[in-house]
């Protein structure tokens, strides 16, 4: 089955110019984010993944933020501005020079609809390697309200007939279009051209590519999914259903993989999250995109993570946050209201307590002591700091980048580091303490006599 498919060429068309009104935002729909990647995000995941050869998507006249995330996740991928809303077929002809230049597979797919499988996509493909020229992925919805019905004739498709244009006996049908389809790439620009606009809504509906088929004695199909793959997002609560339908699949993979996961419920993972052998997930913890967590590594609770890496053996947490670019080595020790950003932190450090370490590298074994600040910004750039193996940084200190702490060098607590430590030395950046003996008698009996004379007036 795969070979058949993976010969065969295939144009895979995102539709992705909705307003996407019924989000209430203004970002464009397809931007709106579920375990943490953008809904076309998903799409073009998953559709690379299922063998396309090419890939159009077809936005908004003012979708640019649109077509910046396409051009970075896809760079390939040609960009199709569809200026009026038509219908959905009107969408897919706006990418008539993709279709013109000819594949043997042209699968459209919605770019609100994340969840479609690589696996389905590819059996749709198999239809048409079988000499369909339409395959349909249809399926059960619990609510067919909405929903375009598919019209079968025995095992062949006859129609697909939209809710609106529907008698009441074809609204009976439950089997529904789920707005995937997959047309040969010979005879689809000829059917698509022969669409009209005919109907309630007055829109070119792509699914009447079905009915024209089989009036040009094609064949149609369809190949059922099921629903929670199919499911499109059109508001804010679907994509809280999205996000909590991924959110129990990753939980479970997580524990199917063999990571300890205490309350499951209360972790939030990304597609791309990674882990280890035997590591331990306390309860509340947010992975964002991007992290990778390596053996018998500990996450304690109340953590946020994006973009980073967890050594081998390390402890992240209590109330650890861990922002892009930090990159913790074996056994390291990131602890309470600690921010790590854009830094290597080497085998076995330990930043435990309530400090800011960005843009620097922590060397190996260093101690960097609580309350400890990598003045890293100096409100026009980014400055590096370098901490060597073994230093020792005393509490509340500031590091003003660009600063070197040398292999083994001490940092006396308190100190605003400006200038460079060389390996072994002690560096003070602080006001000499003076102690003045006896100082205290002195002022409560100067504050007692004030006092009493107060009262007696
Ligand atoms: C469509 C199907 C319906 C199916 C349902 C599944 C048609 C005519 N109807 O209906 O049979 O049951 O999806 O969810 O295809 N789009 C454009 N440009 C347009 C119109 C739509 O890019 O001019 C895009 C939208 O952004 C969206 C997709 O096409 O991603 C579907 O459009 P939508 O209007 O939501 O179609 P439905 O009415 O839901
Ligand atoms: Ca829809």
């Amino acid at each position: 089955m795969e070979e058949r498919v993976l010969s065969r060429t295939c144009l895979t068309i995102v539709l992705a110019a909705g307003e996407g009104t019924r989000m209430r935002s203004r970002l464009p729909k397809v931007l709106h984010r579920v375990g943490g990647r953008t809904l076309i995000g998903h799409v073009l995941a998953r559709i690379n993944e299922a063998g396309a050869t090419a890939t159009a998507v077809v936005i908004g006249p003012d979708h640019d933020a649109l077509a910046a995330e396409v051009k970075r996740l896809a760079p390939s991928a040609e960009i199709f501005v569809q200026d009026e809303r038509r219908g959905t077929a009107h969408a897919v002809l706006s990418a008539r020079t993709a279709l013109a230049r000819g594949a043997d597979d042209v699968a459209i797919v919605f770019g609100d609809t994340p969840f479609v499988r690589p696996q389905t996509l590819q059996r749709l493909r198999d239809a048409l390697a079988a000499g369909a020229a339409v395959a349909v992925l249809g399926f059960r919805p619990a609510d067919p309200t909405g929903y375009g019905r598919l019209i079968m004739d025995g095992d062949r498709l006859a129609a697909i007939r939209e809710e609106k244009d529907a008698s009441a006996a074809e609204r009976a049908i439950t089997f529904c279009n789920a707005g995937v389809m997959a047309l040969a790439g010979k005879t689809a620009l000829s059917l698509l051209e022969r669409i009209d606009d005919a109907n309630a809504k007055r829109e070119f509906y792509l699914t009447d590519a079905v009915a024209l088929a089989k009036a040009a004695g094609l064949a149609a199909t369809a190949i059922e999914a099921e629903e929670d793959e199919v499911r499109g997002i059109n508001t804010k609560a679907q994509l809280a259903e999205a996000e909590a339908e991924l959110q129990k699949r990753l939980r479970a993979a997580a524990l199917d993989a063999g990571v300890t996961l205490i309350a499951p419920d209360t972790v939030f993972l990304s597609e791309d999250t990674t882990f280890g052998r035997d590591v331990t997930v306390e309860p509340y913890v947010v992975f964002g995109p991007g992290v990778s967590v390596a053996d018998n590594a500990t996450i304690r609770s109340f953590s946020h993570l994006e973009g980073a890496k967890v050594g081998e053996g390390a402890t992240v947490g209590p109330y650890a946050r861990l922002r892009p670019g930090a990159d913790l080595g074996a056994k390291t020790k990131v602890g309470n209201f600690v921010e790590v950003k854009a830094a290597q932190v080497e085998a076995g450090a330990k930043i435990n307590h309530l400090s800011y370490v960005g843009d620097a590298r922590v060397g190996a074994n260093a101690n960097v002591g609580a309350g400890t600040i990598t003045c890293n910004y100096d409100g026009f750039a980014k400055h590096r700091t370098d901490i060597g193996a073994n230093a020792f940084i005393g509490s509340n200190s500031a590091l003003v980048a660009p600063v070197k702490i040398g292999d083994g060098a001490f940092v006396g607590s308190g100190s605003v580091v400006t200038d460079d430590v060389p390996a072994d030395a002690l560096a003070l950046g602080r006001g000499r303490q003076s102690v003045k003996e006896g100082w205290a008698q002195t002022f409560r009996a100067a504050n007692a006599d004030a006092k009493k004379k107060h009262a007696e007036t």
